[in-house]
């Protein structure tokens, strides 16, 4: 028992707004395919992140590695900063974010509205260069805590335990493939293991950017797919009981994801697409009959400034809309 009230106890409601989310199942008529889609868009902040944000520093405030003067250091291409910057407000801790300087402006934005600082680092397109970063600054100042994404357990054991726990949950007939994306790996990790233990057959894939296929040898190269592959082979992946991989280009990944946000209305982020498209290839394989699941990792208001949406704009000046003149 904690002698004391956690801090900020009282502002802490949107944390109950972190899991559960809806398993929706998305038909494409053209292809004749149903795939099944966990939208973890829904959670608080907007993405997957979220819940490892929650789980790691809730269990750290719990066993006292977190005190009231700690403050949160991560680094983080977006998603697992603006989560822990949500979190960390909710709960009440100062919270720093180390980001590469070509990160996007409304990821930047977003964690600077929730009250964390930003430190920009130029990268070259090397993560660890943030990582080595953070260490750095945590051995000369103890009040930094690190959740260390890339290698924190806690991180597969969170998703086994509560998305592939739900997922489990949701889905009623045997799971025959699940696909999805890897950035730290630990959602691919944790979900796997939840459907091999529920459902043994089921089968397991690696969704990686065709234009960087690291779990085929590759090196590393620029994609567009933001969120997944970090340009190295996360250690938590060695833990995901995979079957195999799916490559799927970043074009491929943009024209989904744009068909999500127009014919379903689900405003999603590219590797929301890419994970569709690898789903929708296993259906084509296994066959009609066969459960296919993926998620759609986060919201599309922080892709604004990429080319996901360089579209051609259908805007118009009222007084010139034929309807009017
Ligand atoms: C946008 C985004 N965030 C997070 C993740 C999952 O990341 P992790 O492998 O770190 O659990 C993905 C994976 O597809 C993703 O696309």
């Amino acid at each position: 028992m904690r002698a004391t009230e956690p801090k900020n106890h009282r502002a802490r409601a949107v944390l109950s707004l972190i899991g559960d989310t809806p398993m929706a199942p998305l038909r494409f008529e053209k292809e004749g395919l149903t795939i099944h889609a966990k939208c973890e868009f829904r959670n608080a902040s907007g993405s997957v992140k979220d819940r490892l944000a929650k789980h790691v520093l809730l269990d750290a405030e719990g066993n006292g590695t977190l005190t009231p003067e700690s403050i949160i250091l991560e680094c983080s291409s977006g998603n697992t900063g603006i989560a822990l910057s949500m979190v960390g407000a909710a709960m009440g801790y100062r919270v720093t974010i180390l980001m590469s300087s070509s990160a996007s402006g409304e990821r930047r934005k977003l964690i600077r509205q929730l009250g964390a600082d930003l430190i920009l680092f130029e990268s070259a397109g090397r993560y660890q260069t943030g990582i080595e970063i953070s260490r750095a600054m945590a051995a000369q100042d103890p009040r930094y805590f690190l959740p260390r994404q890339f290698e924190n357990p806690l991180n597969v054991i969170d998703h086994e335990q509560s998305t592939g726990r739900e997922i489990v949950a949701q889905i009623k007939s045997p799971i025959d493939a699940f696909v999805h994306g890897y950035g730290t790996g630990g959602t691919l990790a944790g979900c796997g293991k939840a459907i091999k233990k529920r459902w043994p057959q089921a089968r397991i894939y690696a969704m990686e950017p065709a234009e960087q296929a690291l779990l085929a040898g590759e090196c590393p190269c620029c994609h567009f797919i933001e969120g997944v592959a970090d340009g190295f082979i996360p250690p938590l992946l060695r833990d995901a009981p995979l079957d195999g991989r799916v490559e799927i280009t970043s074009e491929e990944a943009m024209a989904m994801t744009r068909r999500l946000h127009r014919e379903f209305g689900l405003l999603v982020g590219t590797s929301s697409g890419a994970n569709v498209v690898a789903a929708l290839q296993m259906a084509a394989e296994l066959g009609p009959k066969a459960t296919i699941v993926t998620l759609l990792c986060d919201r599309a208001e922080r892709y604004f400034s990429t080319a996901l949406f360089d579209l051609p704009g259908r805007e118009q000046i009222a007084d010139s809309h034929p309807a009017l003149v």
